[in-house]
């Protein structure tokens, strides 16, 4: 089971089966008010919690052990290359390096890590994961005030890109020559570079749906919730009314504007770490034109992952709509993937 505290909704999920065979048992969702989440600071814990009890109502999810999700700046990955040796050695090798690289005080954090392989300089592919304690502590207070036993935190990043793993598994060679994967979310858009194996760069850039939901209300002079409605209403024929539509667009723009700016040495002709493929994820990858505007700065195909392509649903039994489920559940649905005894 996971959970995913994002700044728009939490999102709660059960999974089951085994890799290649992985069915979405059940799925709820509990939309927060405006700012119960700014940056990673949880401003709204009573509402937090009450929100992950009412998806977990929702959803019918029984089950208490989870797994967490983190990110924001007190978080951080790191893909190493460690020298040959007993895990022991590798750990010391981690532990040295990391402290160079964790801005957030690696003495007040948990560090873990994870070796891929063996890579080509006869060293180990390694993927580190950091989190500030006080994060963990944080987090961990709302959940368990849900009743629920936050068995392991992980990184919504390294999550992502493990679900992004089990959907393309059939043709992960391929991608793992490059892909780009870009999780929209509200307050920002998670990039993640993955490259022979695992994550070799994650980013998150402050941009997100939260901006054209505030030029919503600004433009318009509409409350969070009405912006919200607004932003997402469709008309008979399936169409937004122009007025937001123009507001979208011009904000989309901006989004893929600063989205370049992160990628852009991963698109570029020529670049050793460049990618071949990207997908996207999170709520505001359905905002109308955001693929087609991406395509035009990425030069690589770009395309929403359709998880359930690879992952088994009951459409009936899950109540919801699945292009919607598919563009916001990944990140949590990543999580649920973590095996803990
Ligand atoms: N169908 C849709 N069309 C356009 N925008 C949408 C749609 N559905 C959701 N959104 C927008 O997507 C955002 C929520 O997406 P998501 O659930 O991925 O974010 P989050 O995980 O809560 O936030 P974050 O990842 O930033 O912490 C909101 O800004 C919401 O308005
Ligand atoms: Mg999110």
């Amino acid at each position: 089971m996971g959970v995913d505290i994002g700044a728009h909704s939490i999102k709660v999920c059960e999974l089951s089966g085994s890799p290649g065979k992985v069915k979405l048992e059940r799925f709820g969702i509990f939309t927060l008010s405006e700012a119960a989440v700014i940056e990673d600071e949880l401003q709204k814990p009573s509402e937090i919690t009450e929100g992950i009890i009412e998806a977990l109502k929702q959803a019918n999810i029984k089950s208490k052990v989870v797994c967490l999700g983190l990110y924001g700046p007190n978080t951080m990955t790191k893909r190493m290359n460690t020298p040959e040796g007993t895990k022991e050695e590798i750990e010391d090798h981690v532990m040295w390096e990391a402290e160079q690289y964790i801005t957030f005080g690696a003495d007040e954090s948990m560090i873990d890590f994870f070796i891929l392989g063996e890579n080509e300089g006869g060293g180990k592919d390694t993927i580190v994961a950091a989190a500030k304690n006080d994060l963990i502590d944080n987090f961990g207070q709302v959940v368990r005030a849900a009743k629920l036993i936050p068995k392991v935190v992980d990184l919504n990043v390294i999550a992502l890109s493990n679900l992004f793993e089990e959907v393309v598994r059939g043709n992960l060679e391929e991608y793992s020559n490059g892909t780009l994967l870009l999780d929209f979310g509200a307050q920002s858009t998670k990039v993640i570079v993955y490259k022979r194996g695992g994550p070799i760069f994650t980013k998150e850039i402050p941009v997100g749906g939260s901006l054209i939901t505030e030029e919503i209300q600004r433009q318009m002079g509409v409350s969070y919730e009405e912006a919200e409605d607004l932003k997402t209403s469709l008309d008979d024929k399936g169409n937004l009314p122009e007025e937001i539509l123009a507001i979208i667009n011009s904000q989309v723009d901006q989004h893929v504007a600063e989205v370049r700016k992160s990628i852009n040495f991963y698109v570029t002709q020529g670049s050793a770490e460049k990618v071949s493929y990207c997908f996207v994820t999170g709520g505001s990858s359905l905002l109308p034109g955001l693929v087609d505007k991406l395509s035009v700065v990425a030069g690589v195909p770009v395309e929403r992952l359709d998880v359930f392509s690879a992952i088994k649903v009951d459409e009936r039994k899950l109540g919801q709509n699945l292009e919607q489920v598919s563009a916001i559940a990944p990140v949590v649905m990543g999580l649920a993937l973590r095996k803990f005894g």
